[in-house]
């Protein structure tokens, strides 16, 4: 292997920018070639291609968001779009690449390995954590003190008024950046798409608490959350059953996958990025980096896909004494 594309794919998230800069410095390093993909495999189909030596990632470790850029690319799900990428690939002899994302990304690339024979290694980069193979993607600590950050925030205005808050994050499918950002910053409930326990224990909790000295409480709601078909009706069916409640509603929205890498995702992404490059030159292909234990480990990238991430069942007991 002689040049190796890098490039950022799916929803960005903070400790990419890092992960790049550690793809093409161990490139650099061990005196291969890179080359920076842009748009993900948009850019790959329309031949996007940027070389990149050691210093065109100066002063990024730092820095949000993706300086690759990001896309979902429909194209790419086509036969005729991924033998276009594959053709300028080979165009501009890259032997491999390092794909930086989640696990629609990860889908993509296996399905490019298996057809071309094309070696590839992932990068979880995702703030959602639900990549299975890894106890951490890159980006989601970041997102839990960001999370934390904006909900301290809303407690304060929430015991002011003597408020019930309703707050939305980020997690399609999972829950767990409400779980954790919900017992690090002191929610009274945490509502996960894993644990679906009904609205009535809901309101049985949010008046136990209630009636036991609390004049405001704070309810983090993952997005893929069932409990209510949305978190404006959740709000409207409190109201309407508990009217003691002056309740409100905080989306807190895209601001979760922005803003500068925390020092855990910076070392992790620098770890995964050296790993990533070595697995690619000792002929390793169709697998992802993963952390577990403090350990950087390979796992069939497959697996990291269909595999699912398991909730902290201890996190859930450890909300529950807390919120009493
Ligand atoms: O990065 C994952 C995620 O944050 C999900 O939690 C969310 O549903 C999705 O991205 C939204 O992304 P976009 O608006 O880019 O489609």
């Amino acid at each position: 292997i002689g040049k190796i594309g890098v490039f950022t794919s799916g929803g960005d998230s903070p400790g990419m920018n890092a992960a790049i800069r550690s793809v093409v410095r161990t490139c650099a390093y061990l005196k291969v070639e890179c080359v920076g993909i842009y748009r993900g495999y948009q850019g790959m189909i329309e031949g996007d291609f940027k070389p990149m030596d050691a210093r065109s990632v100066n002063n990024i470790i730092n820095k949000g968001g993706t300086i690759l850029k990001s896309a979902r690319c429909k194209e790419f799900r086509t036969k005729e779009g991924r033998q276009k990428a594959y053709d300028n690939l080979r165009k501009e002899g890259i032997d491999a690449f390092v794909v930086i994302g989640g696990d629609g990304s990860f889908t993509g690339a296996m399905i490019f390995n298996q057809e071309f024979h094309f070696p590839i290694i992932g990068i979880p980069g995702t703030i959602d954590n639900d990549i299975f193979g890894t106890t951490f993607t890159l980006g989601f600590d970041t997102a839990l003190n960001t999370v934390v950050e904006a909900i301290d925030k809303i407690r304060d205005t929430a015991s002011s008024h003597n408020r019930l808050f309703f707050v939305e994050v980020m997690g399609r499918d999972v829950g767990h950046i409400a779980l954790n950002a919900g017992v690090g910053a002191g929610a009274e409930e945490i509502l996960i798409p894993e644990e679906n326990l009904g609205r009535e224990r809901l309101l049985e909790s949010l008046k136990r608490s209630k009636e036991s000295g609390k004049s405001s409480s704070i309810v983090i709601v993952a997005e893929g959350d069932k409990t209510g078909k949305n978190i404006f009706e959740l709000k409207e069916y409190v109201e309407e059953n508990f009217p003691d409640y002056d309740v409100r509603v905080s989306v807190l929205g895209h601001m979760q996958r922005g803003g500068s890498p925390s020092c855990y995702d910076r070392v992790l992404a620098s770890r995964m990025g050296v790993k990533a490059v070595e697995a690619l030159l000792q002929g390793k292909t169709n697998l992802m980096v993963g952390v577990q234990d403090n350990e950087l480990i390979l796992t069939p990238i497959h697996k990291a896909i269909k595999g699912h991430t398991k909730i902290d069942k201890e996190l859930i007991r450890v909300s529950d004494i807390m919120s009493i």
